[in-house]
């Protein structure tokens, strides 16, 4: 499979074959992204990163990767550390990124500016997530968690419970999840429940799916519980965001409920939605579900940099 040179935008780019190449290049890159083993494959390329809105997981684990494969990393991770603090169009930057590197990683708050900067950049561009459209690198990494936590994806039945409107995570990984044929169940406030055209989309791919507003309802029913944050930033009213803040909350009383094979994912930040008592648990996969990222994040800058992985084995 040849992806050299490829855009990473959006996770509905890719079929099931490819995606399932990917995460296999990602397994064997887990050792590579540990430092138990070392390979300088990406020795002479530079990696742009540029980050409009702020990024603790995508931002680190990139330059992570980049590193790990002996690449070098340049870029910023605020606005204001860029000319677009002047008025310089993200055009324009882009165009700049494109002069001084071989793969260009994009954030920002627009829906739809990574597929802006891919149809404009000679050189690949990899979408960090796009206001609240797509995360399609951190839906990949959530398919790894699933896979190697759960051992298989099909059939498995996976709850994504908060901010199904904003949350962009949740929009990539529901069709990814559909395509792979899990069961789904969405779990929302009433006014934060997934897009209309993103049910009508996953009904026309004949989605497993059912919907509650109740998290105590659908915690016994599944393997996976994929919390999200309730997204401050994205509401357009502040006054909305209060009276849904602190919705959901995984804690032992909750955990108690469900079975006890499950597992709690979150693609991160948290802020009250998982409590730490949680961390200690044997269902607390979101730190190892972060640290996947890397190896991830290794296997698509070599791949859309045309490397064999033969040399991965
Ligand atoms: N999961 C994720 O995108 O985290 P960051 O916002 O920290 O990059």
């Amino acid at each position: 499979m040849d992806f050299k040179g490829r855009d990473v935008v959006s996770i509905r780019d890719f079929s099931k074959k490819e995606i399932e190449y990917i995460l296999d290049c990602s397994e064997r890159m887990i050792p590579f992204a540990k430092g138990d083993r070392t390979s300088d494959c990406l020795q002479s390329k530079i990696l742009s990163t540029l980050f409009f809105e702020p990024s603790t997981r995508t931002f680190l684990s990139f330059s992570s990767a980049m590193q790990r494969l002996g690449g070098s990393v340049l870029g910023f991770a605020e606005m204001s550390a860029s000319s677009v603090a002047k008025g310089e169009t993200l055009a324009d930057t882009i165009k700049m990124a494109e002069c001084y590197s071989d793969i260009i990683v994009l954030r920002h708050n627009r829906e739809g500016a990574a597929r802006m900067a891919a149809e404009m950049s000679e050189r690949p561009v990899l979408n960090a997530g796009d206001g609240a459209g797509q995360h399609p690198t951190q839906t990949m990494l959530d398919l790894m968690t699933i896979k190697l936590e759960k051992k298989k994806i099909e059939g498995t039945h996976v709850a994504l419970v908060g901010d199904l409107k904003y949350g962009r995570t949740v929009h990539s990984l529901s069709y990814a999840l559909a395509l792979f044929g899990a069961k789904l169940t969405f779990v929302s406030p009433p006014n934060l429940g997934m897009p209309p055209e993103v049910l009508v989309d996953l009904q026309e791919m004949n989605a497993d799916l059912t919907q509650t507003h109740f998290l105590e309802e659908a915690v016994g029913q599944v393997d996976v519980l994929y919390m999200t944050r309730i997204q401050k930033e994205r509401f357009p009213d502040p006054a909305e965001y209060s009276k849904v803040a602190g919705l959901y909350k995984v804690d032992l009383n909750l955990l108690a409920k469900g079975k006890s094979s499950l597992i709690v994912m979150h693609p991160l930040p948290r802020v009250t939605e998982i409590s730490p008592e949680v961390d200690m648990t044997k269902h607390a996969v979101y730190f190892r579900q972060a640290f996947y990222g890397v190896p991830l994040r290794m296997a698509l800058l070599a791949l859309v940099s045309g490397i064999p992985m033969g040399e991965f084995k």
